[in-house]
């Protein structure tokens, strides 16, 4: 991407027509809940709360010039009202009845929504056994290679996009964690990778085929995964080549969305840190996926990196080497997609006293990502049309695991983030970026 491509203000296309939302793991608890939500959205039966885009407001220029609007009306983004959902599962039940299974909104909505959730099938799934060792698949599609299989996506994308005249798409994947798989040669050109798409090369999981069909496509990609897929060279590369965005990895909702919260506060206060132990409980899916420990090793990487990269024992020694950071996560069928997570966190103050933080957060693991799905295919797009290619950095809010230029270390902190993606915006709108250094405010 070259700074004078990017496209600003005025030259950036309006959001006109329909955009078709592709959802590998559309018969998910989060696809499911997403598209519910958007759908109750639309029929104001329902606040889209927890998603930035459609509730958060920005601030422009000087505190005291009072513009403070909302990102939905200062970005010229596509509304709820505007998509079309559409996606893949390796199981063949419709949007109804894979929502009646996750267990997580409660009937009456779903009954209210049958009429529309009904009506969404997905496509057959590309499924390898080998990335998924929890479940089997009985919905899935037979090519041979993996470069037919990557056809095949595409021409769902096609008939799909024809038959509901949809302008533009995005792909986020919402697909099961897949087993744990470090970068090898095949990942590491373009051609080595389409090579490898021809000889299935057994370092390719299916993530990675649906992230080819639609980048090749000029689809944006958003993996709401911590499974590798677009974040090696071959893949970044390709969404270059084709002008398409990428984001990544792992939506960060729960137990890691309050780390990035906690963690700031306790560096900047220049507090210690001794010991963080997580532990998680919960009877979803992805909890079953995850008893799986390939599929864990994936999660736990994308979850033990972060306090690394806040806290920076490089810089500060005293506080933080050597740190004991323990993540835990448990399948318990009671619990359902109701995540309970417990935190016990030894920091020490002033003289090395110790002192203890406990958190007990019972959350709701697909009510607090469906509006992150949400925000992520509404800037993805936003990104495509202002001729962003690549890594979206400033999307790091999102994620777990963010994705970053080589030799860039990523940026964890929740606020730095914030104001990362806020100045993206502010930058994109021709508007000046908020530094908060104020002292303007005191000048005569
Ligand atoms: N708060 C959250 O819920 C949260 C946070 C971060 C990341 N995630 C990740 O989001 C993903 C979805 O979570 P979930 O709770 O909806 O899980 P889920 O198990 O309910 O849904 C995953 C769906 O993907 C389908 N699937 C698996 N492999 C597929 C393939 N190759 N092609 C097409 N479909 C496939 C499964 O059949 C299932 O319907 C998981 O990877 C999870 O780790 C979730």
């Amino acid at each position: 991407m070259k700074a004078e491509t990017v496209r600003k203000k005025e030259q950036i296309p309006a959001a006109q027509g329909k955009l078709g939302v592709l959802i590998p793991g559309i018969g998910g608890a989060v696809a499911t809940t997403f598209i519910a939500g958007v759908e109750a959205i639309r029929n104001k039966w329902a606040l889209p709360i927890g998603s930035l885009t459609q509730m958060g407001t920005i601030r422009l220029g000087k505190r005291t010039d009072n513009r403070v609007p909302y990102i939905k009306d200062f970005v010229n983004l596509a509304g709820p009202e505007d998509i079309v959902f559409g996606g893949w599962d390796i199981f063949s039940d419709n949007c109804y009845a894979a929502a009646k299974k996750a267990r997580v909104l409660e009937k009456e909505m779903i009954e209210r929504l049958q009429p529309f959730l009904g009506g969404i099938e997905p496509f057959k799934g590309v499924y390898n056994k080998q990335y998924l060792k929890n479940l089997d698949g009985n919905h899935v599609k037979s090519e041979k290679t993996y470069l037919d299989l990557a056809n095949a996506v595409k021409e769902d994308i096609k008939s799909f996009t024809g038959k509901n005249s949809i302008e533009r798409c995005v792909m986020i994947w919402c697909a099961s964690t897949e087993t744990y798989l470090q970068p090898s040669p095949v990942h590491q050109t373009i051609e080595a990778f389409e090579q490898g798409l021809r000889e299935n090369h057994p370092d390719i999981p299916p993530s990675m085929i649906y992230a080819y069909a639609a980048l090749t496509s000029g689809i944006p990609f958003v993996n709401g995964a911590p499974n590798l897929t677009v974040d090696v060279p071959a893949l970044t590369e390709l969404a270059r080549k084709h002008e398409a965005p990428i984001a990544g990895k792992d939506f960060k909702t729960g137990q890691t969305l309050l780390k990035t919260i906690i963690a700031p506060g306790l560096k900047s206060r220049m507090l210690g840190l001794e010991g963080w132990y997580s532990t998680n409980i919960l009877g979803n899916r992805d909890g079953q996926v995850l008893e799986d420990p390939g599929s864990f090793k994936t999660k736990e990487e994308s979850k033990l990196s972060v306090l690394q990269q806040i806290l920076q024992p490089e810089l500060y020694p005293d506080l933080y080497k050597d740190f004991y950071h323990k993540v835990a996560i448990n399948y318990y069928p009671p619990r359902g997609d109701n995540k309970e997570g417990w935190d016990c966190i030894d920091i020490f103050g002033w003289l090395g006293y110790p002192m203890q933080i406990k958190l007990n957060f019972l959350c709701r693991d697909s009510i607090l990502a469906a509006p992150l799905v949400l925000d992520l295919v509404l800037l993805a797009d936003f990104a495509k049309r202002a001729s962003l290619s690549g890594i979206q950095e400033w999307l790091s809010f999102y994620f777990k695991s963010p994705m970053e230029a080589q030799g860039l270390y990523p940026e964890h902190d929740l606020f730095i983030q914030l104001m990362k993606l806020k100045n993206t915006l502010r930058y994109l709108m021709g508007e000046e970026l908020i530094t908060h250094l104020g002292l303007e405010y005191y000048m005569d």
